[in-house]
């Protein structure tokens, strides 16, 4: 198929090409459009609520929610009017802004496992620095991990091998999800030099269906951690504040001793977190950790309006609310259709797979069919929804996928 045959504008086609001249393969990471399908934009221009607009000016329902920093939705009235009234006031200073101790506070008020918050950009810096505490704090070295958990690009957690080396992973090994005794494995294989455990709180690897977590699986991680000294880390990154604003483990009952935040916590603007308990503030003090925009102000305002409107809101129930209308039509359009599909993990992080679908076939015209009837989701990741979602948005999406499935099932037929 060539360029002129899909689905995309004349002006997304024009950035595309010149970006391919200046940009590593036209995009980098994951948000390049070579993973889309082929009428989905790479090129965004702007967005209000649930909807963003491409270059060309095209609307879309919006259900990857800048993958997932959008909680509230776009432009958030009250997030936009307390970041401008910190732009105002100043924003990149020579120190931290007071609005820095009150986001700290907000977030030792919010989160139960909670004493102390360091704040970052990116939600890589975050789950890096986890690691930095947990081995501060124990001086030892091994980490365990997920094996396929996204954790970040950090070379200690970069999914791809090139330009990494096999020592950059040094001291990190491996157990399955949802698999206590894999974790346990792994422990005894490093013996008594287990720093941490970081784990993502339901599974949720990109291109795979999710897997909600086995609460004797979260609280054999505790024990396994508590037995051996060593640090659990929650990777909240994801799925932080769409599930429970005090962690996603919390509905479990299961408290790590740090979590890594990024994404929804500031609706937007750039921000992540790495809160932990007094049993590690003395590590925490002890690593160096900075970052030249670290402290800018805009940010953390943006992020303490983001915070207190979930809560005051409930905008997580809100989300579960609509994910679950969601994802009960999806159902019923799939069976009315004859197509097989799962939907898999919570429904605020709505994730769809067609079986039998082992190279996104199916997911591809799936989501290039949503494409040009105006909703935008991805073929092979979670989706996002934000509490700007309303019934409305869902009766439209459900409208546009129901010709989306029936171009599968007649493109590719029923399995
Ligand atoms: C679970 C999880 N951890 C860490 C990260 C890394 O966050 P960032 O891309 O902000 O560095 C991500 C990003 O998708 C993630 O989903």
């Amino acid at each position: 198929m060539t360029m002129s045959e899909i689905g995309i504008g004349a002006r997304e086609r024009e950035l595309r090409e010149r970006a391919a001249r200046v940009v590593p393969s036209g995009m980098y990471g994951h948000m390049t459009a070579r993973d889309y399908a082929p009428s989905m934009p790479q090129y965004l221009s702007g967005g209000e609520g649930s909807r963003i607009w491409d270059a060309d000016g095209r609307e879309y329902i919006d259900y990857m929610c800048s993958w997932g920093p959008m909680v509230l939705g776009h432009r958030h009235r009250v997030v936009e009017a307390a970041a401008e009234a910190q732009r105002r006031q100043g924003d990149c200073l020579s120190g931290p802004g007071p609005v820095l101790v009150e986001l700290a506070e907000l977030f030792v008020a919010t989160v139960p496992h909670a004493d102390w918050a360091i704040f970052a950009k990116n939600g890589t810096d975050v789950t890096t620095l986890g690691l930095m505490v947990a081995r501060a704090h124990t001086r030892k070295r091994a980490i365990l991990a997920a094996a396929g958990s996204y954790h970040g690009a950090a070379p200690w957690c970069n999914p791809w091998p090139r330009g990494l080396l096999a020592e950059d992973k040094a001291h990190i090994s491996y157990f399955r999800y949802d698999d206590l005794e894999s974790a346990r494995e792994a422990a005894a294989a490093v013996g008594d030099d287990l720093a941490g455990v970081i784990v993502t709180p339901f599974r949720h690897d990109a291109g795979h269906d999710q897997e909600e977590v086995d609460p004797a699986f979260a609280r054999g991680l505790r024990a396994l951690c508590d037995e051996a000294g060593a640090a659990l880390i929650l990777d909240d990154v994801r799925a932080g504040l769409r599930l429970d604003p005090g962690g996603s483990w919390e509905p479990i009952g299961v408290r790590p001793d740090l979590s890594a935040w990024g994404k929804a916590i500031g609706n937007g603007y750039p921000l992540s977190a790495l809160v932990g308990s007094d049993t590690f503030r003395r590590a925490a003090e002890r690593i160096f950790t900075t970052g030249s925009f670290w402290f800018s102000s805009v940010s953390m305002a943006a992020s303490v309006a983001t915070i207190t409107t979930v809560q005051a809101e409930r905008a997580h129930e809100t989300m579960a609310r609509i994910g679950r209308l969601l994802r009960d039509g999806i159902a019923s359009q799939a069976a009315e259709h004859g197509v097989a599909i799962k939907q898999t993990g919570p429904v605020q992080l709505p994730n769809l797979s067609f079986d039998g679908d082992e190279h996104f076939e199916r997911a591809l015209v799936f989501a290039d069919e949503c494409a040009r009837r105006g909703v935008f989701v991805h073929p092979s990741h979670n989706w996002f929804l934000s509490s700007a979602h309303t019934e409305d948005d869902v009766d439209r999406t459900l409208e546009a996928m129901g010709h989306a499935f029936a171009r599968v099932s007649a493109e590719l037929g029923t399995v």
